[in-house]
């Protein structure tokens, strides 16, 4: 959410602002700016919409080897120029990019208003170069003044909220202060250029030698490295880090958008997940960066899981496995309702914090409260050394690869995979035995070629198109393991193609959302052959009874074909790993209406890939 890219040394920064935008554009991208320290002043840009426009009016050649840029997703104030970062002091001296929110700036801008400041703009963000501004000036005596690095403290000590910034003083021109605190950022060292980032994918065209920036940490970075300091006082040893599996910008291939490509992508990423840690001799699995010996997971009580949007629908399935098949207590939760309801948290219990990006500040705020309380919590993340991973520790890395399309895809599946994996190792430790363990090791290992076989041949999802192009309403259907799923393919529909959608445990719907049918409403059921099944059925059988048209996505082979206006049929897997299959039309589905309806399928309205604001 929000993207930061920054630059100091001798080399000409603007080349470096522009590409690492157009990297962390996924982030947000509502609107753009940068600005760069030159000929004694601050020259910024800024501009709605994607970073394409902002670089259509910078000049490539625009001299400065020293600046600051940012692709924002708003929080406070409209998508205008105005709102747009970087945000200026009142003469212009100083420059601020910022991700994340400042609680408390309504009682600071009516302070900083009270004394003659005037606003330009309607962000939160806009305070904090006026905050620092003052104290650069020497407004207060105890701060020494004409010191960037004194008066960036000083504002964030009276600062309450999250923040990584960046701060660029035109009478500092060969410096950038930054500062962490809930909102990533790392600095990049290279041979007489200095870098900063939001995300290091933006920094390994440049340099892998890197430093993480903690929370309530302060930086000054020069040509030359990094100094960092406590907010508080104090200076921090730098730990350099190797960036060693980060990835590049891959871009489309010869896919048409990157969702799309990603989709394909799904059975080398389900492969690259499940290889070196199911154990087919002895039908069990082994997830190395958990370290959970079979005594570990004998103490285990229950298991929590934990995530947002895609993740959490993942862990919905998740919490399904382990209690279906290693019957250790299980539930899935939002984490933005789990962190703020003061939630018992059992010592004995394990916590997976699941996210794509690693980034999602709810879920790292979740993984917080666990560890406040005294609780274990483990990642089961895609981007290698994420926020959300640094703060477990311990995890599992779903190996996804690199996923830049908004709606999220082929993380959906390799986090089912990844705790269907979990759950064999928990399941072994507890009620299966060698010969079960082996058959379900056996059937996860087939799951990828059936995913390949599915998407050669996905079936009639262009006339489903049809049906929900211009639909009021699309009504999803599923029970058990397939209610997750239902969710899910709603959650894309609406995310890629802007169709309103409601996904219903089954057996629900005749609660309430059956009122809404009427005679061609869709309705999409999920219905794999399970034990469920003939459930559903009937509750397919209740909306065809209202004139509702009914697609089935069902197993291979099933007679209950018949019984729907329109059939898709998925590959058969056991039971427990349907969901890696029924959720591929439901992907497709959303993406093919999304280019139905013209829709800008990479980067949905209003969305950010990355969600690093509560
Ligand atoms: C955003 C994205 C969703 C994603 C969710 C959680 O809302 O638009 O696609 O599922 O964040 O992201 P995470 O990176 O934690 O999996």
């Amino acid at each position: 959410m929000c993207g930061i890219v920054a630059t100091v040394g001798h080399s000409p920064a603007i080349p470096v602002l522009l590409d690492g935008l157009r990297r962390l554009e996924y982030r947000g991208y509502d609107s753009a700016g940068l600005a760069v320290a030159r000929d004694g002043g601050l020259t910024v840009y800024r501009r709605v919409g994607r970073v394409r426009e902002l670089a259509a009016q910078v000049p490539e050649d625009l001299s400065g080897s020293v600046g600051i840029a940012h692709t924002r997703w708003a929080t406070h104030g409209e998508v205008t120029e105005a709102n747009a970062h970087p945000h200026l002091d009142g003469v212009g001296r100083i420059a601020v990019v910022h991700n994340g929110i400042i609680e408390n700036m309504g009682a600071l801008k009516a302070r900083l208003q009270a004394d003659g400041v005037v606003f330009r703009s309607e962000t939160d963000s806009e305070v904090l170069a006026h905050l620092i501004s003052r104290y650069f000036e020497g407004s207060d005596p105890a701060v020494p003044a004409d010191d960037p690095v004194a008066a960036v403290r000083a504002a964030l000590r009276v600062v309450r909220g999250t923040w990584g910034i960046a701060v660029l003083f035109a009478d500092h021109p060969d410096l950038i202060v930054a500062a962490r605190n809930g909102s990533p950022l790392v600095v990049g060292l290279g041979d007489g250029q200095s870098y900063l980032a939001s995300d290091p994918h933006a920094l390994v065209a440049y340099t892998r030698r890197v430093v993480f920036l903690d929370d309530g940490e302060v930086a000054c970075i020069d040509a030359n490295g990094v100094q960092t300091f406590h907010v508080d006082g104090g200076v921090v040893d730098n730990n350099v880090e190797t960036l060693e599996d980060v990835w590049g910008d891959e871009g489309r291939g010869a896919y048409p958008h990157l969702m799309l490509k990603e989709i394909h992508e799904q059975p080398e990423a389900l492969d690259r997940c499940l290889s070196g840690r199911v154990v087919p001799e002895n039908g069990t699995a082994k997830l190395g960066g958990l370290d959970l010996e079979p005594r570990d997971l004998a103490r285990l009580t229950r298991v929590g899981l934990l995530g947002c949007g895609t993740a959490y629908f993942a862990c919905q399935v998740g919490a399904q496995l382990v209690e279906q098949l290693a019957r250790v207590p299980a539930k899935a939760e939002i984490a933005s309702e789990f962190r703020h309801r003061n939630p018992v948290v059992d010592p004995d219990a394990l916590f997976l914090a699941v996210s794509q990006s690693g980034e999602t500040a709810d879920t790292l705020g979740a993984v917080r409260e666990i560890q406040v309380k005294g609780g274990t919590v483990m990642g089961v993340v895609n981007v290698v050394g994420s926020s959300i991973a640094r703060a477990c520790g311990r995890g599992v890395y779903i190996h996804s690869g690199p996923e830049m399309a908004v709606a999220s895809t082929k993380a959906f599946s390799n986090m089912v995979a990844a705790m269907a994996v979990f759950t064999l190792m928990l399941a072994r430790q507890r009620t299966l035995s060698a010969h079960e363990g082996r058959q379900y090791v056996e059937e996860l290992r087939a799951v990828p070629d059936l995913v390949r076989r599915y998407l050669a041949d996905p079936g009639p999802i262009d006339t489903l198109v049809k049906w929900v192009t211009d639909a009021r309403m699309v009504l999803f259907l599923g029970r058990g393991l397939s209610a997750p799923v239902a969710a899910e393919g709603a959650l894309k529909l609406m995310e890629v193609a802007y169709v309103p959608c409601i996904a219903y445990p089954a057996g629900e719907m005749k609660h309430g959302p059956i009122a809404l049918l009427e005679r061609q409403s869709p309705v999409i059921v999920v219905a794999p052959r399970d034990e469920l099944r003939d459930k559903t059925l009937s509750n397919l059988q209740e909306c065809k009874a209202r004139g509702a048209r009914v697609a089935l996505i069902h197993t291979e082979g099933d007679e209950i074909a018949d019984l729907a206006d329109l059939s898709i049929p998925v590959p058969a897997t056991s039971p427990l790993f349907s969901p890696l299959l029924t959720v591929l039309p439901l992907q497709l589905l959303a993406y093919r209406t999304g280019l139905a309806l013209g829709r800008d399928i990479d980067r949905p309205r209003n969305l950010a890939k990355s969600v690093t604001v509560e």
